[in-house]
């Protein structure tokens, strides 16, 4: 950005924040700093009035002290109006410590290294398709396809209903990417209509998966009501996906662009 252009931009950043702001989105590092240098907690009259933290001990303050620093009553600006609870990121100490409790066992390490060999014969196999061709679009080859099915796997949905998640997910990211509603209530009214049928299907027959430990875990004295075991559900879904597409994209980007870093990540002795 144009050194003139970064500071007019700076400048209006600080009374009038907006984390939406289009000119963010390309390269944000410059901005955030420049606005930072003017004053590290800027105000903002839009989305109702907030308070941004830009820099890192606030941040780390503010992240530490949830007496003061709630989650509970909304952790988006402006607030989504969400029906379900927000499990467990809009929860707060102890309420906070029992929903991750309760799914700590999905993410053990003996569970995650059984996972593993499924999942680099997944990678494995979409390698293959492009690799004869000498050509590929990672984004689509690799970044997009294999998340959403590993997210299945690992909250572990029966094999046969991947490709119905796979989709829903999808569509969740490019129906709200493309802002239409009607779309995006649609297809999370169908996704988790699917999670209710899951539940019930898991009711005396426990399986290794999350609905198991949503209807038989325990969260500081109580069982989950079914509104927070689908919140939770679906918080997985989303939290697990575009997270990972996003961040395999961006890290193709970067071994494309810097070859040299693609040595010293690689590997050893596998
Ligand atoms: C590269 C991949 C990922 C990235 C970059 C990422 C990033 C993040 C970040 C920044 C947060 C903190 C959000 C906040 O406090 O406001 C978060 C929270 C969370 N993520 Fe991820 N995530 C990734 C993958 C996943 C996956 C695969 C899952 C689940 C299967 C997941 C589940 C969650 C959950 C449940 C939370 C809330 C934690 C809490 O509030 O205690 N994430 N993630």
């Amino acid at each position: 950005m144009d050194p003139q252009d970064l500071e007019a931009l700076a400048e209006r950043m600080t009374t009038r924040f907006d984390h939406f702001d289009a000119s963010l989105v390309h390269d944000p590092y410059p901005v955030y700093r420049a606005i930072r240098e003017r004053c590290p907690v800027p105000s903002s009259e839009n989305y109702g009035g907030f308070k941004t933290l830009l820099a890192y001990d606030d941040i780390c303050a503010a992240a530490t002290s949830p007496q003061r620093f709630a989650s509970r009553h909304g952790t988006t600006i402006p607030w989504l109006g969400n029906p379900l609870p927000v499990v467990p990121i809009e929860a707060d100490p102890p309420e906070h410590m029992g929903y991750r409790s309760l799914i700590a066992p999905l993410f053990a390490k003996s569970r995650t290294a059984a996972l593993e060999p499924t999942i680099r014969r997944m990678v494995t196999e979409a390698v293959d398709r492009f690799a004869a061709l000498g050509t590929a679009d990672l984004a689509a080859g690799l970044a997009h396809p294999i998340p959403p099915v590993v997210l299945a796997l690992f909250i572990g949905l029966p094999r046969e209903d991947w490709l119905d998640f796979k989709d829903w997910v999808e569509r969740i990211l490019t129906t709200s990417a493309a802002g239409d509603m009607e779309g995006l209530f649609a297809v999370v009214g169908e996704l988790l209509g699917y999670f209710q049928k899951w539940f019930e299907s898991r009711r005396g027959t426990p399986g290794d998966d999350f609905a198991t430990l949503a209807l038989t875990g325990e969260m500081v004295g109580r069982a989950l009501t079914p509104e927070e075991m689908l919140g939770y559900a679906f918080v997985l879904a989303v939290a697990g996906h575009e997270t990972a597409t996003s961040g395999i994209g961006n890290m193709l980007l970067q071994l494309g662009r810097h070859p040299r870093l693609v040595i010293s990540c690689w590997p050893t002795g596998r």
